[in-house]
């Protein structure tokens, strides 16, 4: 378990196991983890698991190559390849697998992506404004920060930051790019906290958080490759599995319920008397809303404080 070894504890593990542990009983049972990081939640899945088989997924190269050297245990149950998690459906197929017993996505940025300066995700850290979770990818946050108009940039920090002082910043950058192009984290945060009121700056944490974050779902395509991944992976959970998905912020945790309801909702018309059986649901949800880690937990580790994890399992075949 690399994550645990190296100081990164996997957010609300205990529950993850408890909601996956059923599923995963059954001999041959397959459990794609779409963003493995460093193997924190699978290596304890394999572990409590002697007959389970790993699909990892993630697109970051070196958290692939980490957890392949953490994993070296359960090399031959484990199959690891770098990916966007929306192609989990072909990736499973590749593997020999039309279905999976269960499935976790674990969003957002890893604690040694946020760690490691060079990435540049962290505003604590001055570090090239690059947020890349693919490095080979070719838009990076120096790039938005520096080409895109006004107008854009600040429908990214609203849309994607859900930030209240996007146009007084994203003026503020366009006005500082016109003296010399954006290259550093540690500057960005300085605009942003000068472009917003002292009163503002006194509450809800650093001024630069709603920014970032803004800044890397933008760079990494985020939110529109979730809302491709979900139903596809809701699509390869086989009757009797389950999905797991932890999310950081609210956006993020829109998307999960949406894809979830649509699923566990039934779609018999109103107003006829028995509801149809090709209109029934086909999951039913294990979670009520999104539960939340413990105080202890958020004590313990505190990029576990936003996580709202919700689940569901597959009580019917697809139509
Ligand atoms: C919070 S970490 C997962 C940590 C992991 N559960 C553990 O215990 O070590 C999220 C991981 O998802 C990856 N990731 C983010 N967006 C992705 C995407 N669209 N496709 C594949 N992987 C993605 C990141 O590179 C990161 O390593």
């Amino acid at each position: 378990m690399g994550a645990a070894a190296a100081g990164h504890l996997p957010v609300m593990r205990d529950r993850v196991l408890e909601l996956l542990g059923p599923a995963l009983e059954l001999p041959g049972a397959v459990l794609v983890d779409a963003t493995l990081g460093r193997a924190g939640h699978a290596g304890a899945l394999l572990s409590a698991h002697p007959g389970l088989r790993l699909i990892g997924i993630d697109t970051d190269a070196t958290a692939i190559e980490e957890s392949r050297q953490a994993l070296t245990a359960y090399a031959g149950r484990v199959t690891l390849v770098q990916a966007v998690y929306d192609d989990l459906p072909q990736v499973l197929a590749g593997a020999g697998h039309a279905v999976a017993q269960a499935i976790l996505f674990d969003l957002g940025v890893s604690s040694p992506q946020l760690d490691d300066e060079s990435r540049g995700f962290a505003y604590s850290k001055d570090a090239p404004l690059d947020m890349r979770m693919n490095q080979a990818g070719q838009l990076t946050a120096a790039e938005v920060v520096n080409t895109y108009p006004a107008d854009r940039l600040a429908r990214v920090l609203r849309d994607y930051g859900e930030e209240r002082f996007a146009r007084r910043i994203a003026d503020a950058v366009v006005r500082e790019r016109t003296q010399a192009p954006l290259t550093s984290t540690s500057r960005l945060a300085e605009i942003v906290r000068d472009s917003i009121p002292a009163p503002a700056r006194r509450t809800g944490g650093n001024p630069a958080k709603r920014t970032f974050q803004a800044l890397r779902i933008e760079v990494n395509g985020e939110l529109d490759v979730l809302h491709r991944a979900l139903p596809a992976a809701l699509d390869v959970v086989a009757v009797g599995g389950r999905i797991v998905v932890l999310a950081y912020h609210s956006l993020e945790d829109r998307a999960v319920k949406r894809a979830l309801a649509a699923r566990t909702a039934d779609t018999t018309p109103p107003g006829l008397p028995v509801s149809l059986e090709q209109a029934r649901p086909q999951f039913r949800l294990l979670t009520r809303g999104a539960e939340r880690p413990a105080p202890a937990e958020v004590a313990a580790n505190p990029r576990a404080t936003s996580a709202r994890l919700r689940a569901a399992e597959r009580i019917k075949a697809a139509a």
